[in-house]
């Protein structure tokens, strides 16, 4: 490696990567190290403006050893998970060369440079929003550009996925299949884009943070224990989610929304009925969830035709997706009528992203939220009821368009001269 200026460069690159939602969903691995999972997914990217993580890569010849700062801390980089996405970049690296910063980098040399990673999720982590897939996702996408890997997006999906499953999801906007593959070394496990973000862009999505204090079961080992337990799993993955997987196709490419939500809605039912079919159970569904749950039901059947279709991860946290901004605008009307928010909040913060859907739901203040009626689908008192902070926040997005690098300098999350988060 030769460098002009002495071993003082740094060499940066900055990547924004979203978070993904799947609409049939990854639940099982056939091998754990390599992630290979047990049937297909499909999910929706979802907007980076209000959901995405932000990385910094940077290498220099000054750097002792690979080093990872997550939300401004630091932490180990020692896992089996990082280290293999770490190798697969590292063994597809290239020649790079600046001749006007005097930095040349041959491919050998790649193996003996090590990297500094800065990284920031522009939501809060502790919303148990699926921040592992954009995270991972962006380690992989910023790695891969630092190391001018010229390799196509379903080729370094195959190397999120080794991170975390879902990240190979998040390499592609608008509508992205996993395929599970037939390899044992997972070279066909990789993620394709179904439809770009503009396919479909009448859909609104709004997801409620639903307030939580259980200690959630993580989805790795939450899968594995499914997998050794549930003899419903096998079903699922043989039977159902095959065909799931051609119709929810359909569906995309017909922009077909009673079928998307039908299927949508099925999958998560049958994704949380193998949580519960594994020993021991497992909930991730809380009351609040199943409130959203009855709320949206009641109000599809009501019209006659799905408005809105819903899913939930390994989460209380309910993903609601509309057809259009008419039904988005109604949805959120039932859900602040339902889910008001604590008399000390403040709407600002109640709900955030697309702050447009609120304006066209007519609320402007608490006063507005307050002075919501039951929607005409609800006949019963008992159905009628408020409850008050179960939800801790809402966020009004859409679906969104795949990684990108950041060229604006301003952006990076590193400092150039010390090659340490700023
Ligand atoms: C419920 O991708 O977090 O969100 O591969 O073990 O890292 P690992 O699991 P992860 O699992 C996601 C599960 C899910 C469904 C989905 O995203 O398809």
């Amino acid at each position: 490696m030769a460098a002009e200026s002495g071993d003082k460069w740094v060499l940066s690159v900055t990547a924004q990567t979203p978070t993904n939602i799947a609409v049939i969903k990854y639940w099982g691995k056939r091998d754990e190290d390599l992630i290979l999972p047990i049937n297909d997914s499909i999910s929706v990217t979802l907007d980076p403006g209000h959901l995405c993580t932000t990385t910094s890569v940077a290498v220099s010849p000054a750097f002792t050893h690979d080093r990872i700062w997550l939300n401004g801390k630091e932490v180990s980089l020692s896992g089996g998970r990082y280290q293999n996405c770490l190798r697969e970049l590292r063994s597809r690296a290239t020649n790079y060369e600046d001749e006007k910063k005097g930095i040349k980098i041959t491919k050998k040399d790649w193996e003996n440079l090590r990297v500094h990673i800065v990284s920031y999720n522009n939501f809060p982590t502790a919303a148990g929003l699926a921040s592992s897939a954009a995270g991972l996702a962006c380690l992989v996408f910023s790695l891969a550009k630092l190391m001018n890997v010229k390799e196509d997006h379903s080729k370094l999906s195959a190397i999120a996925r080794q991170g975390s499953g879902s990240a190979c999801r998040s390499l592609y906007g608008g509508f992205v299949k996993w395929i599970m593959g037939k390899e044992e070394n997972g070279s066909d496990s990789i993620a394709v884009q179904l439809a770009d973000e503009k396919h479909w862009d009448d859909l609104v999505i709004i997801i409620a943070v639903v307030s939580s204090r259980q200690k959630e079961t993580s989805s790795t080992s939450g899968m594995r224990d499914t997998v050794e337990t549930s003899a419903l799993i096998k079903h699922r993955a043989k039977e159902v989610v095959p065909k799931r997987i051609v119709k929810m196709e359909e569906a995309i490419a017909k922009r077909d929304f009673p079928a998307f939500s039908r299927l949508a809605c099925a999958d998560s039912n049958q994704f949380h009925a193998v949580c519960l079919d594994t020993l021991p159970p497992i909930f991730y569904m809380n009351d609040t969830s199943h409130r959203i749950i009855s709320c949206v039901e009641k109000w599809n059947r009501h019209e006659g035709t799905p408005q809105v279709a819903y899913t939930f991860d390994a989460g209380p946290n309910a993903v609601l997706i509309s057809q259009n901004r008419k039904a988005a605008t109604l949805l959120l009307q039932r859900l602040l009528f339902h889910f008001p928010p604590q008399s000390d909040a403040d709407l600002d913060s109640y709900v955030i992203g697309d702050k447009t859907i609120l304006k066209d739901a007519g609320i402007q203040d608490m006063k507005d939220i307050e002075a919501l009626v039951p929607p005409p689908e609800i006949k019963e008192n008992a159905s009628s009821q408020r409850f008050r902070g179960d939800v801790s926040y809402f966020i009004c997005t859409r679906p969104g368009r795949g990684p990108i690098v950041l060229t604006d300098e301003s952006k990076s999350l590193i400092n150039p001269e010390t090659g340490l988060p700023k």
